[in-house]
């Protein structure tokens, strides 16, 4: 016979059981019409100018299938007069030049205004030149070798070249968009423009190379600056970032880049010139290295007022496949399918989040960052480093088909 305390425990046990559960299920049931709720229709004010950046290499296959022809529509619809296109490819050894080529053409017949810079330099030409007196790094394998972050955000600033020169002409633009080798529609870009209604220091997608795992782990950052504790939903340790994150709503972030990015264009004018720079020499000397992506949002003077977001309506993937697992379509092909995350996913999610956090700490990477810094700046007075939740302990240059960790 059950002795009345072992009945006391068992319903105890079965009460606590079913709380649990309902809790779960409670939970689960929330985000999932949240995830669901379809996107309101964005509004972007008639007559915004955006200015389009992108950089290139080896995306030909994107480009055809999917890219092309979403620039021209989504300067269709913003307007060829309000808009201005600035590609820079360099060394690629796919036909990426014929594909641009072709968007060039599309583009002039639509007379968007444009600058389609093909370059023929190559990786192998960057790395054999002799070294320049910054972006270069001596490494373990024992000779100067070009740096990868210095090395694209030159690049990437190239992309600026026309913002600037239009500026000093008096055209100017409201927004810049840098577009990544991304699958996205035209509602994508109006989603993400009009993100809290258009008031963001930055404002990023999500994006997919591999569903469910986000792609750009270099560059996102939770509002408290750590990393994400996961690749896949919920992604973060704040809890700040994740409940908005769950309410699918803007999530406020320190850094993100991933795969499309809108922001003001101002702060890229005189006075403040903000542009994309990598960490200096003697830091990445340390062996340490940030993202160009990251440190922008660092140095922005926008950042502190305006914050940086990942909207997670908006969300990309570097092929169709990887768009489709994330924007899932009804029976129809048109609008929401839904939650763009299962049920398991959900589930799982939280709680690997959870024991991630409980069991994990960003405190001992971020220490032997911190470390490395503060060695650093007391070599030399008046150094500083504003980005220093960017940083990782890696080096990374660049070699003839790509980049390497060294
Ligand atoms: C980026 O652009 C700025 C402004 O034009 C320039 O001062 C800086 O040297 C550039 N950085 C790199 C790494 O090219
Ligand atoms: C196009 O952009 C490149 C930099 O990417 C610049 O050097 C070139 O002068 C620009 N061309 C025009 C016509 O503005």
């Amino acid at each position: 016979m059950l002795s009345l305390r072992k009945l006391r425990t068992y319903r105890s046990l079965r009460l606590f059981i079913a709380l649990f559960a309902i809790w779960n299920v409670l939970e689960l049931l929330y985000i999932q019409s949240k995830a669901a709720q379809p996107t309101p229709v964005s509004l972007v004010p008639p007559g915004t100018r955006v200015y389009i950046a992108s950089i290139h290499w080896n995306n030909e296959a994107i480009l055809r299938s999917h890219w092309n022809d979403a620039v021209v529509e989504l300067t269709r619809v913003l307007g060829p007069h309000n808009v201005f296109v600035s590609v820079y490819e360099s060394g690629s050894w796919d036909n990426s030049k014929g594909a641009l080529h072709e968007l060039d053409q599309k583009l002039g017949d639509l007379k968007v205004p444009r600058n389609i810079t093909l370059s023929e330099t190559t990786h192998k030409d960057e790395i054999s030149r002799s070294p320049a007196s910054s972006g270069w790094i001596n490494t373990p394998r024992g000779k100067p070798e070009l740096r990868r972050i210095p090395y694209l955000s030159r690049l990437r600033n190239y992309t600026l070249y026309n913002l600037l020169a239009l500026a000093a002409a008096g055209k100017t633009f409201d927004k810049i968009l840098f577009l990544n080798d991304v699958v996205f529609t035209t509602n994508d870009i109006l989603t993400l423009l009009s993100t809290n209604s258009g008031s963001y220091a930055a404002a990023c997608s999500l994006d997919f190379s591999k569903p469910p795992s986000y792609y750009d782990t270099f560059a996102l950052r939770d509002i408290h600056g750590h990393a994400t504790v996961m690749p896949t939903w919920p992604y973060f340790r704040s809890r700040t970032s994740r409940s908005a994150l769950k309410r699918n709503e803007p999530v406020p972030v320190t850094s993100c880049w991933n795969g499309l990015v809108a922001m003001p264009a101002a702060p890229f004018l005189p006075p403040q010139n903000l542009a994309f720079r990598g960490i200096t020499d003697s830091l990445a000397l340390k062996h340490l290295e940030g993202s160009e992506c990251c440190l922008i949002h660092a140095d922005n003077p926008l950042t502190r007022e305006r914050g940086v977001w990942v909207n997670p309506r908006v969300r990309v993937g570097y092929n169709g496949p990887a768009y489709s697992a994330v924007n899932p379509v009804d029976a129809r092909g048109l609008g929401s399918g839904g939650s763009w995350l299962s049920g398991w996913q959900v589930i799982r999610g939280l709680w690997e989040n959870r024991i991630r956090r409980w069991l994990t700490t960003a405190w001992v990477e971020e220490w032997i960052v911190k470390r490395r810094v503060g060695k650093w700046m007391g070599e030399e007075k008046g150094r500083r480093e504003d980005g220093v939740h960017c940083l990782i302990n890696e080096m990374q240059v660049l070699v003839e088909n790509g980049w390497a960790h060294v």
